[in-house]
């Protein structure tokens, strides 16, 4: 039946034809918002979405459809792409965690983005659907596959903005993978039981004890697991490389002296040019180092910042994170006492220091491109 309506309505939008592409394009996105309102409200109600987060996925529907009102498909990326970046709460959480020592904030704002980002990703998926089974017949293949490309880009961010996270925490991933599971399952179960009442399987009473059961539990899994950040500077200080050999005073020591620092993907840690004085060891994640010429990728177990602490010269290098890093920073007030408590890495570090000056010194342009080729800086030492 639905076939034959939306033929008769394709049909009848010969009468649209003077409406051009772009502004189908608009309309067919504002429908998508509106459908994306309902989807949020439907995961409300079959509580698959948790309470506390319904207003956030409602202001974004309400923000995309704003926006594209008035930019049209640029409007609609850009008010997608939004809840992608780090915005000001994230900020402040990671400003409380360096200077004021409070995790708990940083925590609860990553593990927030991960709820965000599960469902965005949920219903963007729903969306994709929704825009083949409904729209594209009505607006036609080329309004319908630009609505289908847009709607799959903004899909395919959010999977990877996810994934970054699941790469760095893969358990905290899974607990949430299984939590929304959990509650699926459990709308399953209710939404049985109910009509087992209503067609006289079972009684009222069997079935109030057994809704009931399903809200305890579901009141005991709406709690949020909690994130451990692994921020922890004598766990960090332990699983990285370059303080392996040490024994445990001397790990003790500079646990004192280094601080941990929580960096997420696209994050400026270094500009080139600037006056530094910190510099930072990998625990995990990776970085890009790009200089003027060059452009160089470091790991786990590699560090970074120290040449100017060394030199006293300007940042040689912008420094950006590539996914979420766990970081120990050391500044230069404590290079000194650094230094006592571990007197190989003075030689380690005025040497890498040194290697790399003279590899910026010598590196070529990639003459077929004119732009600095990429390197791996294992590759080199
Ligand atoms: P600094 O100059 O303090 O700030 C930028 C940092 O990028 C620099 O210290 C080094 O740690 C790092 N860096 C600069 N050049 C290279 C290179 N050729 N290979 C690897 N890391 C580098």
């Amino acid at each position: 039946d639905y076939g034959v309506r939306a033929k008769a309505l394709a049909a009848t939008t010969t009468s649209m034809e003077d409406l051009r592409d772009k502004e189908r394009v608009v309309l067919g996105l504002l429908a998508l918002a509106d459908r994306e309102r309902e989807l949020v409200l439907k995961h409300f109600h079959e509580k698959t979405l948790a309470s506390r987060n319904v207003s956030l996925h409602l202001a974004m529907a309400g923000r995309i459809s704003d926006l594209t009102r008035v930019e049209g498909r640029a409007g609609y990326n850009r008010a997608a792409r939004r809840p992608l970046t780090f915005g000001t709460q994230y900020k402040t959480a990671q400003w409380l965690h360096r200077w004021l020592k409070l995790k708990g904030p940083l925590a609860a704002v990553i593990a927030d983005r991960f709820g965000f980002l599960l469902v965005n990703r949920i219903i963007s998926d729903e969306l994709v659907g929704f825009n083949q089974r409904r729209i594209l017949p009505i607006v036609g293949e080329r309004v319908g596959g630009i609505l289908n490309d847009t709607l799959c880009q903004r899909r395919d961010e959010t999977g990877r903005a996810l994934d970054a996270l699941r790469l760095q925490y893969p358990e905290y991933a899974d607990a949430q993978d299984t939590l929304f599971l959990r509650r699926t399952g459990i709308r399953l179960e209710e939404t049985a039981y109910s009509e087992a009442h209503r067609n006289g399987l079972i009684g009222t009473e069997l079935h109030n004890d057994l809704t009931g059961e399903l809200t305890r539990t579901r009141f005991q899994i709406n709690q949020r697991p909690q994130l451990d950040l692994g921020l922890n500077t004598t766990d960090m200080l332990d699983r990285h490389v370059l303080f392996e050999s040490m024994d445990t005073p001397q790990k003790q020591a500079l646990s004192k002296l280094l601080r941990p620092r929580f960096a997420t993907p696209g994050e400026h840690l270094i500009r080139k040019g600037e006056k530094g004085d910190t510099a930072f060891f990998i625990s995990s994640g990776a970085v890009d180092v790009r200089t003027d010429r060059d452009s160089f990728r470091l790991g786990r177990g590699d560090m970074f910042g120290e040449m100017s602490l060394m030199t006293g010269h300007p940042r040689s290098a912008d420094v950006v994170a590539l996914g979420y890093c766990q970081l120990l920073s050391l500044s230069h007030a404590d290079y000194a006492r650094f230094i006592n408590a571990a007197p190989d890495m003075k030689a380690h570090m005025e040497s890498l220091s040194a290697q790399r000056q003279s590899i910026n010194a010598t590196t070529p342009e990639d003459p077929s491109t004119g732009q600095p080729s990429s390197r791996n800086d294992k590759d080199k030492s």
